[in-house]
């Protein structure tokens, strides 16, 4: 029977236990996306934690893609010794880690970006005259891009990579109907709004080779009109792992549409943990590549019974290890409560005043 302390691989990447820490911003690299003493810290600590793997908050692939303040970038050479002073201490801590390679899209800060918004199709009405529709020159630069940023990555010591394609994010934009009305090869039929994933899977396997994983967490459904259904959102995963993905992460929702369906709230009984879970049993039964499952993931022994029942094959929480990065190890010290996040969201504002994302709860 498959547990929660089994070792396992993904390519080359082996792997203590079951726990992962999804990738989650916190809010403390220097305004320029550089690596801090600050943020090195915080990775040590969930390494000693006992997380069996870190996966970084998202990380700018280009100055245009940055979301939020105090946000990792991978966008330049410059940042390669910084990351690699993080990897080596999470490595000397014995943890793994795995970089997530984002670019925000319609989602990134003007403010903070000073350039022009990149959006897959301008959406009449809606948008303002710094939105711009991405060009197929533009397109193939991003894939450009990413692959440069996954190569820098792979410089600076991280065992894989991450592409984030969830969360209305640019490429979860690109595979939804609601924000990608292009008519040209990356638009249209799910086919074609999956194009631009294959293009940079199949251009950092170029750059990087085969020996690091590479993972994508993906919406299994965007939980607003026209948005990416499961059934496509199935497609996509099929695609993604005939082109070589190692292990898809399960998400689901769009941020800034009121209800924050990524990260929801009030998970505060047996029933309302793990809210994608009916689609993980889809997407068990379908994709034959690990499956791992994120979102309101709070007690043990759901984690145990997710993992023995064969519903996924990894366990991945974000707000939990903000409050308590030492959560596995005190599961596996046998105080196997549940995880005493309150899952109100309070970090995230803690991390758009610039203070870093921490959990306000006394
Ligand atoms: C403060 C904060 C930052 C986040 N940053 C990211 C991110 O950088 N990349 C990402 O894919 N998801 C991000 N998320 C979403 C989480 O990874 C996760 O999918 C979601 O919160 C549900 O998991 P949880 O219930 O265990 O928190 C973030 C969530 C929070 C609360």
């Amino acid at each position: 029977m498959k547990t929660l302390f089994d070792q396992t691989t993904i390519k080359q990447l082996d792997f203590p236990n079951r726990f992962i820490r999804s990738a989650t911003w916190e809010g403390l690299a220097s305004t320029d996306g550089a690596v801090t003493p600050a943020l090195i810290e915080a990775m040590v600590q969930l390494a000693k934690g006992g997380v069996g793997l870190i996966i970084t908050g998202h990380s700018f692939v280009r100055t245009d893609g940055q979301a939020g303040p105090n946000q990792l970038g991978v966008y330049s050479d410059r940042l390669i010794p910084g990351l690699k002073e993080m990897t080596e201490a999470v490595h000397a801590a014995g943890g793994r880690i795995i970089m997530q390679l984002a670019h925000a899209g319609r989602f990134a800060s003007e403010q903070l970006t000073r350039q022009k918004v990149l959006a897959v199709s301008h959406v009449k009405d809606t948008d303002n005259t710094s939105v711009r529709e991405m060009t197929i020159e533009d397109i193939l630069e991003l894939v450009e891009a990413y692959s440069k940023a996954a190569e820098r990555a792979i410089a600076a010591g991280f065992d894989g990579i991450q592409i984030h394609s969830a969360h209305g994010y640019l490429l979860s934009q690109f595979l939804s109907p609601s924000f990608n009305q292009r008519h040209d090869e990356y638009g249209g039929d799910i086919y074609n709004r999956s194009k631009i994933h294959l293009d940079i899977i199949q251009a950092i396997r170029r750059t990087v080779g085969h020996d690091h994983p590479i993972l994508v967490k993906l919406n299994c459904q965007d939980f607003i009109e026209n948005g990416l259904s499961l059934d496509d959102s199935l497609q996509v995963a099929h695609r993604l792992v005939n082109a070589g993905v190692d292990a898809i992460e399960l998400s689901g929702g769009v941020i800034k549409t009121g209800r924050l369906e990524p990260s929801r709230t009030g998970i505060n009984s047996l029933e309302r943990e793990a809210y994608f879970r009916n689609e993980a049993r889809v997407f068990k039964r379908e994709i034959h590549v690990p499956l791992i499952l994120v979102g309101g993931i709070r007690s043990y022994e759901l984690a145990k019974v997710l993992v023995e029942t064969e519903e996924v094959d990894y366990i991945s929480m974000s707000r939990p290890f903000i409050k308590e990065p030492g959560l596995i190890n005190r599961w596996v010290s046998g105080d196997q409560g549940k995880a005493s996040c309150k899952s109100d969201n309070a970090c995230l504002e803690s991390g758009r005043k610039g203070t870093g994302v921490r959990c306000l709860v006394k």
